[in-house]
């Protein structure tokens, strides 16, 4: 095996910390950055022994794990619980907490106060909130707090009912053209990365090449500088629905049933427990007991 196929196969044991300048840096060398969502301790241990350079506790978890309809639901208690767990199951790659909606929309002050909390109480290294020129302002008094800032445009699952669905954006024009200024507004507000949803990969093609930060794509083609998927799609283990954007690399959600399916049969068949799966006594105490009975 040469040495590049040993490096694909298996992440380094060694890794060194993902910072903030690890990302920028891989976006100036031109190598792809790898973003996964994770919602909980274990979770959070796969995808960073997977190697992958960023983990985003996005508010997705709202219909993964508690199994709402959307996001909009989602509370900023309920994500710092989630937060925490990841944090607690991750050594090297780069945190991201989605900020929930309406925590960040309606005050600058309360959305600088939010993004604290996802960071002193979450144990986030950075911050991820949806919108375009109009969160400019907010996104600089959080980065003006020393909080990174990730943004999110595109197809923006917190504005669903605005946009009419999940739906592709940036199909004409005009609309391409202010996704561009959005993407570059941000950029100026100081935004350290943009994720780009749902959006024509031509078009996502020239925002990252427009932009010094990073683009991070998800339904948005192979031109952005990484990569994004949700953690229970990439498995398969979500079965409500499946974008086109996403590539299933396992089914895990069968492989998690047919064990399941099995352990229920062995007890119902008394094949489980089994002989080394249980604890033995000594004679003489058994006989003891037993008189007592
Ligand atoms: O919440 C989420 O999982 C996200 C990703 C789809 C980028 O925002």
């Amino acid at each position: 095996m040469s040495s590049q196929q040993a490096k694909e196969k298996s992440p380094e044991k060694n890794r060194k910390k993902v910072t903030i300048l690890t990302i920028q840096q891989k976006k100036d060398n031109r190598e792809p950055i790898t973003m996964l969502t994770a919602y909980d301790y274990s979770s959070a241990q796969l995808v960073d022994e997977a190697g992958i350079d960023v983990i985003l506790v996005g508010d997705s978890l709202a219909m993964v794990m508690l199994g709402m309809d959307s996001t909009v639901s989602l509370t900023m208690e309920e994500m710092l619980h989630h937060c925490r767990a990841v944090a607690r199951g991750a050594k090297h790659a780069f945190l991201v907490g989605d900020l929930p909606f309406m925590s960040y929309q309606a005050d600058k002050v309360e959305a600088v106060r939010n993004a604290g909390r996802v960071v002193k109480e979450g144990h986030m290294e950075a911050v991820k909130l949806e919108g375009g020129q109009e969160m400019a302002e907010t996104i600089a008094a959080i980065v003006r707090a020393g909080i990174p800032v990730m943004g999110h445009i595109g197809l923006t699952p917190q504005s669903v009912s605005k946009l009419g669905g999940y739906r592709v954006q940036g199909k004409t024009a005009d609309h391409a053209n202010r996704l561009l200024k959005d993407a570059l507004a941000l950029e100026r507000a100081g935004c350290f990365s943009i994720v780009l949803e749902a959006i024509p990969a031509p078009v996502a093609a020239v925002i990252s090449e427009k932009l010094h930060i990073p683009t991070i794509g998800i339904g948005a083609g192979g031109k952005c500088d990484g990569q994004v998927l949700v953690y229970h799609d990439t498995l398969g283990l979500f079965d409500k629905f499946t974008p086109r954007f996403v590539r299933q690399y396992a089914d895990v959600r069968r492989v998690i049933l047919q064990a399941l399916v099995e352990f229920s049969n062995e007890v119902a068949t008394g094949t489980f427990p089994a002989e080394q799966h249980t604890f033995s006594i000594d004679e003489e105490e058994l006989q003891a007991f037993m008189k007592k009975v």
